[in-house]
């Protein structure tokens, strides 16, 4: 199926997002092959998911991947969703991903993300601009009231992306599998309105994925 087809089926997949420097497209099967080659080898990936004894590591990880892409479309619903983006520069090389998530969506409204990209892209402002178009997205077309956040003490550059964007900390906790301290942050969404960093961000195939977000229902 081609990408109109899948976006005609799954209309989720119609949303994208641009920035000054990047392009955010939502995740198809067909981007998985180039962004598990992109993966740099420093990017943490899910310390719960499943393990294959005899996959040596880069396979293991792009395994991740793939079932990651495919438990978020498989299991969504309006009250929990996660919505990954590939991001690519305007020649269309890929450069990484943003996640963006609504784990309890319909009863708190609140998103979370995280994100990575390739080495080479990284400490020029990308990381910026990739959050900016997903909250962006969050409060100006999904309704959400805050976003939350977090990232462990030694990554200074996630950090460094959500405090520049305004998050505030609000708590640590301790992370058993590496025993490391993770930062807990959060946005308000009058805080985001307030900062006018959104204008930078157009959106489109908005419409027909509202559905899928709970939203858009004239009738309710
Ligand atoms: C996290 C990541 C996506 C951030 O993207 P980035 O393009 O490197 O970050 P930016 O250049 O947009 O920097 C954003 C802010 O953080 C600051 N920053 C970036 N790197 C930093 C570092 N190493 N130390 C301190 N501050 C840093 C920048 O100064 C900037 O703030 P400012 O605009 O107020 O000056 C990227 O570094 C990455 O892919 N890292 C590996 C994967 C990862 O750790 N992901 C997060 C897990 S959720």
């Amino acid at each position: 199926m081609d990408a109109a087809g899948v976006a005609e089926v799954w209309p989720v997949h119609g949303l994208a997002l641009r920035t000054t420097d990047v392009a955010l497209h939502v995740m198809t099967e067909a981007d998985l092959d180039a962004v598990c080659r992109a993966l740099p080898a420093d990017v943490e990936l899910d310390p719960a998911a499943a393990r294959y004894a005899g996959l040596d590591e880069g396979s293991s990880r792009s395994a991740i991947v793939a079932q990651g892409y495919w438990r978020a479309f498989g299991t969504w619903s309006p009250e929990a969703w996660a919505l990954p983006f590939v991001v690519r520069d305007g020649a269309g090389a890929v450069l990484g991903v943003q996640w963006l998530e609504g784990p309890q969506f319909a009863s708190d409204q609140v998103v979370d993300s995280s994100s990575w990209l390739v080495c080479a892209a990284r400490g020029s402002g990308l990381g910026k601009q990739m959050r900016t178009a997903v909250l962006e997205l969050a409060f100006a077309h999904l309704d959400a009231v805050a976003a939350v956040t977090s990232a462990v003490l030694a990554n200074a550059a996630s950090l460094g992306v959500s405090r520049s964007l305004g998050y505030r900390d609000t708590h640590r906790s301790f992370l058993e599998h590496s025993g490391e301290t993770l930062q807990h942050l959060r946005l308000e969404r009058s805080a985001w309105v307030e900062s006018g960093r959104g204008r930078a961000v157009s959106v489109s195939g908005l419409e027909g994925a509202l559905p899928f977000f709970g939203l858009g229902d004239e009738t309710a």
